[in-house]
């Protein structure tokens, strides 16, 4: 029988008919024709899927269901204004064949924030957490155990409204699909300081993970491309001198025995849940963590007088990436990278949480 359970958000209640996940399995699962020594990013996918939708303020028809295509109109909402958003996050198995997920919590918490900013109505946790309990546990098998490998997660909402028009869909889907996914190597980058491009303004989006966000920062990536670089440094909108992310990861900068990492106060940071990580580990390490506007001017004060040590990005991809070069105008810092220690410690201990080789003692591993 349907029952319903209500969310109260900022102004919106949702309602949801039933907590029923209906589950259709797969006649012939791809698992056998899949090439896990030659796993690209994000171009595999297991064998089911999870489907939801939003309508009259419900969310209804959970479903785990085979992958497949979506079935939609030209006139789609989502295509034509962009109300979509997205998480990324990472499920492991340990040698017993137990599966984690890494603090998906965290991640939904992240995602119901971007859902609030787009005018979107909230996923409850009876779909974006049992849903995904229930999809990784019937696809658990494409974990690959071994060492660096993981099963990526992909939940999604967009508008699905079939009407050309600028305003809030009154129709979503949410869905979550299941990517495994190979060692993710990360040479130390080459990046520097993004001074014509923004990704981000106080009052605008660049706090929620929203499809937009990734869309409007190609160009600089592209041009960083072209230039020999690998990514930017993003800087404030308004002076270009405050540092904010490296394309899509935080930045922390160790400066003497400090790591400092822009705050989130603006709203123009992705909150990571890496940069969490980051934050409660390197605390362990015994450094002091200031989450505080950073300049560009401190940090090449600090390079001239040699206490800028190290400087490095964190993400669910590549977890951490060093950086080799840093370019500000005609002034470049290069760094010896195989002379560091607090990165590679970092990048260790939070794979070694993730594998079960470390205590997990921030409860971050979800048991499936
Ligand atoms: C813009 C941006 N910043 C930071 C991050 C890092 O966040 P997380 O550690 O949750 O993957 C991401 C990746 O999700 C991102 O897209």
């Amino acid at each position: 029988m349907a029952f319903f359970v209500s969310l109260r958000c900022k102004n919106s209640l949702i309602m949801i008919a039933s907590s029923v996940i209906n589950v259709t399995r797969a006649e012939r699962s791809k698992l056998q024709d899949t090439n896990f020594d030659k796993l690209v990013f994000g171009r595999y996918f297991t064998d089911h899927m999870l489907e939801a939708d939003y309508e009259n303020g419900e969310w209804k028809n959970v479903e785990i269901k085979p992958f497949q295509p979506l079935l939609m109109s030209p006139s789609l909402a989502a295509l034509h204004y962009g109300q979509s958003i997205f998480e990324g996050i990472k499920a492991y198995r340990d040698k017993e064949g137990n599966a984690y997920i890494f603090r998906p919590q965290d991640n939904f918490r992240r995602f119901n924030i971007s859902a609030a900013r787009m005018q979107m109505p909230l996923v409850p946790e009876e779909i974006f957490m049992e849903g995904m309990r229930r999809l990784v546990a019937i696809d658990k098998n494409w974990i690959p155990a071994k060492e660096d490998y993981s099963l990526y997660i992909r939940p999604v909402m967009f508008a699905s409204d079939e009407v050309i028009g600028v305003k809030p869909s009154d129709n979503y889907k949410f869905f979550i699909l299941l990517s495994p996914t190979g060692p993710y190597y990360s040479a130390p980058m080459r990046i520097y300081v993004e001074e014509k491009y923004t990704r981000a303004a106080p009052g605008g989006v660049g706090f929620s993970k929203t499809a937009g966000n990734y869309a409007s920062a190609l160009m600089a990536s592209a041009v960083a491309k072209e230039q020999g670089y690998d990514q930017v440094l993003w800087t404030d909108a308004f002076e270009h001198r405050f540092v904010q992310e490296i394309g899509t990861m935080n930045v922390f900068f160790i400066i003497g025995d400090v790591a400092v990492t822009p705050g989130l106060e603006e709203g123009t940071i992705l909150e990571g849940v890496t940069r969490q990580s980051a934050i409660s580990l390197l605390q362990e390490m015994g450094l002091k963590v200031e989450e505080r506007p950073l300049s560009i001017d401190e940090i090449i004060t600090a390079h001239k007088k040699g206490t800028l040590k190290e400087v490095f990005g964190t993400g669910t991809a590549a977890t951490i990436s060093m950086i080799k070069e840093l370019k500000y105008k005609d002034y470049v810092i290069h760094f010896d990278t195989d002379k560091w220690k607090v990165a590679p410690t970092l990048k260790k201990w939070i794979t070694d949480i993730r594998e079960g080789r470390r205590e997990d003692k921030y409860d971050w591993m979800w048991k499936v």
